[in-house]
């Protein structure tokens, strides 16, 4: 195999399972990354359901036992709640937006898990009206006012101090987390939890997210089980639900690597069993709270090119028409992205070029990326995009939000539809 032949194969893998490259095109779910832009415009939020699917069995089929419920803050959408829905998992939800799309999915109640360090008490009561299976109880005063809201079934979310390799923005375990109670105070919320008649559950852990291998999961359950021993220990009461969280992370670019479904709960479930054993625990029922891991690879994102600028400094720029308000990872956390010219993918390389797109901003979408020389017109295509994208896209520029579709089979689907400007200008209140 040629070296041009492995880079591409390299780059194809990020991509959803369907993705094919059939005489330097570029097709997901049998559509053309062509006629997907002709049909929906661009940019373009693309989601395999194949990859959806498999990666939904993965984790039913890794736990069978466990309750696995969508991290829905990864992409909030009502056809993936319900294609997840199909495939027996619930939601996890940490507003009242996610759980209204949530039941709008027809998420049974009993497969809901409620978030937020912050909750409202219309928050807690909309959780309450949902009959949700499970509220996540994140502060001390929520106690009182869960139990007033209606709540029945909590859990209480407590912090490890376990650091996670990833990120400061989305490590949430450690000692000083805005997220979850210290072990103490946790204790302190179960104790109450039961003067106050609510049904104490379990215990709820969440290290961190885009885990790229499984130490930290596996810290978090070890600590898990000796702190639910302390609990015996304290209060004679043990969890019957252990809510573990999410985090598995998903490769963006070639030389990233990150374990599959089944290596990664695989091992946190035969590590939370043995922790169990040796405290002699009885055995609780787990909660995996998958977000990423479910969406990130099923998803990639369609850019038409614009502007191609070689500059004094020899950076060659290639401008698409999204960037920072479809995807402000990059800006964020520094998340870096490779990319296929969609329409020309089996062309020799010209050189190294960094995306930008259209915001008031020296925005960088990938930093050097090895591409065919781009031409306006081309089709950009960048893999990895299902998570935390479209979720925490913006309207900066007053840019249209962009459309996502599913596609399976030579079909496309709508499951979100494009901003217009008319959107956005119908909210401006004028004198
Ligand atoms: C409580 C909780 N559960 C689940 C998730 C989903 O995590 P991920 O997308 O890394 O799987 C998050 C993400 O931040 C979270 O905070």
């Amino acid at each position: 195999m040629t070296e041009r032949a492995r880079h591409d194969r390299a780059v194809l893998e990020l991509f959803p399972e369907s993705a094919t490259v059939e005489k330097g095109e570029l097709a997901i779910g049998g559509r053309s990354a062509a006629s997907l832009a002709e049909e929906f415009g661009t940019p373009l939020v693309v989601y395999c359901e194949r990859t959806l699917r498999a990666q939904a069995r993965a984790y039913r089929s890794a736990a069978p036992d466990a309750l696995v419920i969508y991290g829905a803050k990864a992409f909030p959408n009502v056809a993936l709640l319900r294609l997840f829905a199909e495939e027996g998992l619930g939601a996890d939800v940490s507003t009242l937006g996610e759980l209204r799309f949530a039941l709008a999915a027809g998420v049974p109640g009993e497969r809901l898990v409620v978030h937020g360090n912050n909750k409202s008490d219309e928050e807690l009561r909309a959780a309450a009206g949902a009959a949700a299976g499970l509220v996540v109880l994140d502060a001390p005063d929520e106690v009182e006012r869960a139990a007033r809201a209606g709540v029945r079934r909590v859990l209480v979310r407590v912090t490890s101090g376990i650091e996670a390799d990833t990120h400061d923005a989305i490590r949430t375990g450690h000692h000083g987390s805005k997220f979850g109670l210290p072990p103490d105070e946790a204790i302190a919320a179960i104790a109450r939890a039961r003067e106050a008649r609510l049904e104490a559950a379990g215990l709820h852990v969440h290290v961190g997210s885009q885990l790229l291998d499984t130490q930290a999961a596996r810290m978090t359950v070890e600590w898990l089980a000796a702190f639910a021993a302390e609990c015996r220990a304290a209060l004679g009461w043990t969890p019957a639900v252990v809510d573990v969280g999410g985090g598995l992370g998903v490769r963006h670019v070639e030389d990233e690597r990150a374990p599959a479904v089944d290596e990664f709960v695989g091992e946190l479930v035969a590590r939370l069993e043995h922790a169990w054993d040796l405290h002699g625990l009885p055995r609780a029922r787990l909660v995996l709270e998958p977000g990423r891991s479910l969406v990130g690879r099923a998803g990639m994102t369609l850019y038409r090119v614009g502007v191609v600028k070689v500059t004094r400094e020899a950076a060659a720029w290639v401008a698409v028409d999204g960037g920072m308000s479809d995807n402000p990872r990059p800006q964020l956390y520094g998340a870096r992205y490779t990319a296929l010219l969609a329409n020309r993918a089996g062309e020799e390389r010209a050189g190294a070029y960094s995306v930008t797109g259209p915001h008031c901003e020296e925005e960088v979408v990938i930093r050097h990326v090895a591409l065919p020389e781009p031409r306006r017109g081309d089709l950009l295509a960048v893999p990895a995009t299902g998570a935390y994208t479209l979720a925490m896209a913006s309207n900066y520029n007053v840019a249209p939000r962009p459309a996502a579709v599913l596609v399976a089979d030579g079909r496309a689907r709508l499951i979100r539809r494009r901003e217009t400007l008319d959107d956005l200008l119908a909210r401006e209140v004028d004198g």
